[in-house]
């Protein structure tokens, strides 16, 4: 006999509204990419000079509607040596967002400059340009807006300031592959693109990077950092820049080259159900769907984000997503901290990385304020990855009924401690 609970959450002993149904996987993989790992294997041409890179290399530029890409190990790397290539000097100041993956500003510590946080636009969280400009100094070099969750960032009024304030411009593009504003490709909008390929990406290799420019002489420069400061036509000793080895291997071209071709089918398809789920989402009380631009043309949805209003619920979001997941939903809070709040940016424990002579002893992270961005952080956004977007309508379907379920039995939560 059935044992009858006292509620329907099955955080409180209820029935799941998934139960034993998983979302799909990622990554995944078939034949093609078997066959491929094989090949390369058998090829004995594993890494530098094997042909995989190059293929990709040429299909990711046109596909990103560039007219170069440079493969590299992976895209902190890859946003660290486009600052480079740019020739930003030490100490120089870099515009970043704070509602980020670390790497957009440790790349920017990495080469030896100053990360800036401007806050991010409420209804899309990705940069503001507001907040760009407020934040120039003469010592501005360079912006470095991220494409958030696979949405553009306001690219025409971002390029405008850039153009104004003669401003280098680095996409970072680690969410957005075959994401486009306008009907242009992210990372041909401005200076240089930056992807990365790890595991969790919506093209992915376990790791990876590139960078993608319509810039030959920054491209060349991103080709020669890789590779130890080589030259394209130079001898293999001739080392005319400071660089190192940051080359991706043929494995992991190979994989990209049998992925690639899978993209555009499983873009259309997370966008399709990211906006089925937004209509279905925002019928919800307390529950906001990021807005989507007119210029977004096409939304690479590497995360499916939404805004949850703890006051309407009347629950904070940790015990939201913990009824939600219990319900067979995987959802996340994201990003629950900032990167200026991050304990090493407080301390400024940068090791080596603080011959920042005009900015050092003033410097002081404690003084940064996002509101935005800490909101967005602390108790309002909540995420999905991009594989979930992969199931069936069905699937959106649940995931619709588990967040309704949740707060129409928000009452019950009111007193629930973990
Ligand atoms: C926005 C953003 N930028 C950069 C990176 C860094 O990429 P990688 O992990 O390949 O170094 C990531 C990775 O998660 C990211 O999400």
């Amino acid at each position: 006999m059935a044992v009858k609970t006292k509620s329907a959450l099955a955080l409180l002993g209820g029935q799941k509204i998934r139960e034993g149904k998983k979302f799909p996987a990622w990554p995944q993989y078939g034949k093609n990419e078997a066959n491929g790992l094989l090949r390369v294997l058998n090829s004995g041409v594993w890494g530098y000079g094997g042909t995989e890179t190059e293929k990709f290399e040429k299909a990711f530029a046109e596909y990103q509607h560039c007219k170069y890409c440079v493969t590299m190990t992976n895209g902190s790397n890859t946003l660290r040596n486009a600052l480079l290539a740019c020739g930003i000097e030490a100490g120089a100041e870099v515009i970043v967002p704070p509602y980020t993956f670390l790497a957009t500003a440790t790349s920017v510590i990495e080469a030896n400059c100053v990360p800036v946080f401007a806050d991010i636009d409420p209804d899309t969280y990705c940069i503001d340009p507001k907040q760009i400009e407020a934040a120039i100094t003469p010592r501005t070099k360079a912006i470095i807006p991220v494409h958030l969750g696979g949405q553009a960032a306001d690219m025409d009024k971002i390029m405008k300031i850039a153009k104004k304030y003669k401003l280098y411009v680095i996409e970072d593009c680690a969410h957005a592959h075959g994401a486009e504003y306008k009907g242009k490709r992210v990372g041909s909008i401005g200076d240089i693109g930056s992807f990365s390929f790890q595991s969790s990406k919506n093209l992915c290799s376990g790791e990876g990077g590139a960078i993608v420019s319509n810039n030959k002489e920054l491209a060349d420069k991103c080709w020669s950092i890789q590779n130890c400061g080589r030259v394209r036509d130079g001898a293999w000793y001739q080392h005319e820049n400071l660089g190192s080895n940051y080359r991706l291997s043929q494995f992991q071209a190979v994989i990209l080259n049998e992925q690639l071709k899978k993209l555009d089918k499983e873009t259309e398809k997370r966008e399709q159900n990211g906006t089925y789920l937004d209509k279905k989402l925002s019928l919800i009380p307390g529950i906001r769907p990021l807005a989507r631009k007119k210029e977004s043309t096409r939304l690479a949805y590497h995360l499916y984000l939404f805004r949850y209003d703890a006051k309407v619920f009347g629950i904070p979001r940790k015990t939201f997503l913990a009824a939600l997941t219990a319900e067979g939903i995987p959802a996340c809070e994201g990003y629950s901290t900032l990167i200026y709040q991050q304990p090493f940016m407080v301390k400024k424990q940068f090791a080596s990385f603080t011959e920042w002579k005009h900015t050092n002893k003033s410097l002081d992270y404690t003084k940064t304020k996002c509101p935005v961005a800490e909101k967005a952080a602390s108790g309002e956004g909540c995420w999905m990855h991009q594989s979930v977007l992969l199931g069936t309508k069905k699937d959106m379907d649940d995931i619709a009924a588990a967040i309704a379920k949740v707060y129409e039995n928000r009452k019950e939560l009111t007193n629930y401690k973990k």
